[in-house]
């Protein structure tokens, strides 16, 4: 009997040409709501649904960091009613799928301003964070409440804090110490930063990490990327030559 099965956009990428690390800002939530005539919340909750797709294709393509934008810290400045709305989806998602993260070894972080949090929606991400500490396969960080100006302006703090309490010279300050002052301290750098919603900005977003990163903004709003979606975009990867500030012919490829 002849079997017709859709084909898994994701089925046959070259593994040698995947990115090892990718970063996400998650946008046109809102818009993808409106032009539904929906309230926005539901277009976070269909958000949410994208961010457990692109989890499970990472972890069968066997990519191991993944780090979403999911809150910055101007996004406090929205109503109140959508930020509580926002962290509930997040809570709800935590609770729901903590024994899929556990069970396909699936570690979580979270990186930002946690303090501003209220205390369950903190008390729910510790333990998520804990119960998935020692899992290996894939890290997903979130970032939550979260600056790139802001992380770097701490990590400069605590420097020179150290400095002061004479643990450390101020020549002994190099690009690895800093690297090691941030949220993300011990994560390579992100390979691929995908937008969602056509937006060209980068948004105070991982803002040192970014420095060598390939960078994929497509028209599609975050509720409708799939793995269809994401195969244009590890495709486009794929074929980019990342020269890391040298030439071509450096590098040995065609110029
Ligand atoms: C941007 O759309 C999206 C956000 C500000 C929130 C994204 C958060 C989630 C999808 C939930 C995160 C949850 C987990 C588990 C990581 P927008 O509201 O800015 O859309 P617009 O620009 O069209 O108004």
């Amino acid at each position: 009997m002849a079997r017709r099965r859709a084909k898994d956009p994701l089925a046959d990428l070259d593994p040698q040409r995947l990115p090892r690390h990718i970063a996400v800002i998650m946008d046109g939530n809102g818009r993808w709501a409106k032009q539904r005539d929906l309230p926005r919340i539901e277009g976070h909750a269909k958000g949410i649904d994208a961010v457990r797709e692109m989890v499970r294709a990472c972890r069968k393509l066997d990519i191991p960091y993944l780090t979403l934008y999911a809150f910055s810290t101007e996004n406090w400045n929205r109503p109140r009613a959508e930020v509580e709305a926002l962290f509930g989806l997040l809570v709800h998602f935590l609770r729901k799928e903590l024994p899929e993260l556990e069970k396909n070894e699936i570690r979580l972080r979270v990186i930002g301003r946690l303090e501003r949090l209220p205390q369950a929606v903190r008390d729910e991400i510790a333990d998520a964070v804990e119960r998935t500490s020692r899992n290996t396969r894939l890290t997903m960080t979130v970032a939550l409440s979260y600056s790139g100006r802001d992380e770097l302006t701490e990590a400069v703090r605590r420097i020179a804090a150290e400095a002061v309490a004479g643990k450390l010279k101020p020549e002994q300050i190099d690009e690895a110490l800093v690297a090691a002052h941030l949220l993300t301290a011990g994560m390579p750098d992100p390979d691929l930063l995908i937008r969602t919603s056509g937006e060209r900005r980068v948004s105070n977003f991982l803002l040192w990490q970014i420095a060598y990163t390939e960078i994929y903004v497509t028209d599609v709003l975050w509720p409708d990327f799939g793995p269809e979606q994401l195969r244009a975009a590890l495709l486009d990867f794929a074929g980019r030559e990342r020269r890391f500030g040298q030439t071509s012919e450096q590098l040995g490829g065609a110029d």
